[in-house]
C-alpha cells in the first residue's frame, strides 16, 4: 500500500526534531508499491529517507520524501556455523540487532542502539565500538528507479568505506533504493572486543552470549550519547578527520603550545611526542594508537614527559584524529549557541538543547565548530550528518 500525505510535518520524522515540513510524504510497503509510483508526477525533487536519524533539515523541503515500510526477516541459509538472513529496509536497525542477539547470532551486537533503519544503515555503513555494518553485509537488494527492476549488489560493488558507500555517490545515489539487506551472522562464538572498554569489561570472562555484549554497548551509549527520546540530535555530527602525518604533527605542536601557554608546568611538559598505546576508540581498520586523555601527559609530569594527541594510524601513513578531541581543544565542549549546543559528554554531537532549536541554530553552531577547528588546527571538518532542505540541489554535503 502507498500512503501519501501532502504538506506533511516532519518533527516526528527527524531525530533533531526540526519543526519543518515537506511538500509531499510517501510511505510504501512493498517493492511493487515502489515500482508503481510515477515519480515524475510528484513534487520535485524526490529523495528517499530512512528514520531521519542522520539528517539535518535546513528548512522546509519543497519536494517528495519517500520512506520504506518494507519490514520482513527472511532466513536464506542456515549452515553449521553461520546463517544468512534477509531483512527489509524499513526494519528498525536496533530491532534487527536485538533479534540477532536474542537468537544467539553474532555480528550485530556491537552496533546495538544505533538509531535508524536497515536500508539507511547499508547506505551509510554505520559503525560503532569496533564494528561496521559492512562486516556483516552479504548483499544489498535494491530497486533501480531508472531501469525499474530489482538489482543486487555484492559487498565489493557497494564500495564501503568509513561512513561511506557507492550508494552515497553518482551513479547509484538517487537511483538505487534499498529494499532489503542480506546479513551474514555467526552461530559460532565470535565476539569483537577491540574497543577498549569492551576488552576491559570482558577481561576476566569472555562473553558467552551476544546479549552480554549488546547490554554493555547499550550502557556505554547511554553514558556518552544523548537519549534520542529526550534530546534531539543526529548522533555524531562530524566525521573523524583523516589527515597527513605532517598535519598531525602540526596538531600536536599547536596543542603543546596551548598547554605551555596555560601553565608553567605545561611549559615543562610540552614536548610533543607520539606514543602508541591502546585506547577506547572505534577501530575501523589498521592499528590503534591513541592517547586516552585530551593531550594525555605521559610520564611523571616532570621535564621529559611528552604530550600525546589521540590518534589512530591508518594504512598508508595517514592519521585519524578524534573530532571530539579537536572540538574539546577548541574549548567548545558544552558550548551553547542559540538553542543548539555541543553535547557536554561527547562533543562530536550537536544537540537541540531546548527542543525548540531552528535549523539556523544548528547551522550556526556547525559553522562555529568548523571555523574554530580550521582556525586552530588547519583541519577542515566534514559533517557526517546529511543536510536536506529548500535548496533544490539537496541533499548534499557541505
Ligand atoms: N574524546 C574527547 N573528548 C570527549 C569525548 C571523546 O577528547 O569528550 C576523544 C577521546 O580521545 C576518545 C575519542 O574522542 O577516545 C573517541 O571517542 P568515542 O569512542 O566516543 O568515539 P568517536 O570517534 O567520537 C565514533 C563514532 C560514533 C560511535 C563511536 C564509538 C564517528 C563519526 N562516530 O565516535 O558513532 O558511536 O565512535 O565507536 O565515527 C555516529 O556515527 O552517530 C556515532 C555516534
Amino acid at each position: 500500500m502507498i500512503r501519501r500525505r501532502d504538506h506533511y510535518k516532519l518533527a516526528g520524522r527527524n531525530t533533531f526534531r526540526m519543526d519543518v515540513g515537506c511538500a509531499c510524504w510517501i510511505e510504501y510497503d512493498s517493492p511493487e508499491d515502489l515500482s508503481e509510483l510515477d515519480l515524475a508526477a510528484l513534487p520535485q525533487p524526490v529523495v528517499h529517507v530512512g528514520a531521519g536519524s542522520n539528517l539535518l533539515f535546513t528548512g522546509d523541503f519543497p519536494g517528495t520524501l519517500l520512506h520504506s515500510n518494507i519490514k520482513y526477516y527472511k532466513p536464506v541459509a542456515d549452515a553449521e556455523e553461520e546463517v544468512l538472513v534477509e531483512v527489509g529496509a524499513g526494519v528498525v536497525f536496533d530491532d534487527f540487532c536485538a533479534w540477532a542477539s536474542d537468537n544467539e547470532l553474532w555480528g550485530a551486537e556491537n552496533l546495538s542502539g544505533i538509531p535508524g533503519e536497515v536500508g539507511a544503515a547499508a547506505v551509510q555503513n554505520i559503525g560503532a565500538y569496533g564494528a561496521e555494518v559492512k562486516d556483516i553485509i552479504a548483499q544489498v537488494k535494491c530497486f533501480d528507479l531508472e531501469e525499474r527492476r530489482i538489482v543486487t549488489f555484492a559487498p565489493a560493488q557497494c564500495a564501503y568505506g568509513y561512513r561511506d558507500s557507492a550508494f552515497k555517490h553518482a551513479p547509484l545515489k538517487g537511483r538505487q533504493v534499498v529494499l532489503g539487506v542480506l546479513f551474514r551472522l555467526s552461530k559460532a562464538l565470535r565476539p569483537r572486543l577491540d574497543y577498549g572498554p569492551l576488552k576491559t569489561a570482558f577481561a576476566q570472562a569472555a562473553p558467552a552470549h551476544p546479549v552480554e555484549v549488546r547490554q554493555l554497548i547499550l550502557q556505554i551509549r547511554a553514558s556518552k550519547l544523548p537519549d534520542p527520546a529526550l534530546i534531539g540530535s543526529a548522533g555524531s555530527f562530524f566525521k573523524n578527520p583523516v589527515v597527513s602525518q605532517e598535519t598531525y604533527d602540526h596538531v600536536v605542536a599547536v596543542a603543546c603550545a596551548a598547554v605551555a601557554e596555560a601553565s608553567p608546568e605545561g611549559r615543562l611538559q610540552a614536548r610533543a611526542g607520539r606514543e602508541e598505546r591502546c585506547d577506547d576508540r572505534e577501530a575501523p581498520a589498521g592499528k590503534r594508537s591513541v592517547g586516552r586523555n585530551p593531550l594525555g601527559v605521559q610520564g611523571d609530569g616532570k621535564e621529559g614527559a611528552t604530550l600525546v594527541a589521540p590518534h589512530f594510524d591508518l594504512p598508508g601513513g595517514q592519521v585519524k584524529i578524534p573530532a571530539a578531541w579537536l572540538i574539546e581543544q577548541c574549548g567548545l565542549k558544552g558550548a551553547r549557541l542559540g538553542e543548539a549546543a555541543v553535547y557536554d559528554k561527547q562533543p562530536l554531537v550537536i544537540v537541540n538543547a531546548t527542543g525548540t532549536a531552528r535549523p539556523a541554530d544548528i547551522l550556526a553552531l556547525e559553522k562555529t565548530v568548523i571555523d574554530a577547528v580550521r582556525d586552530k588546527f588547519g583541519i577542515e571538518f566534514h559533517p557526517e550528518v546529511e543536510h536536506i532542505g529548500p535548496d533544490p540541489e539537496t541533499p548534499k554535503k557541505i
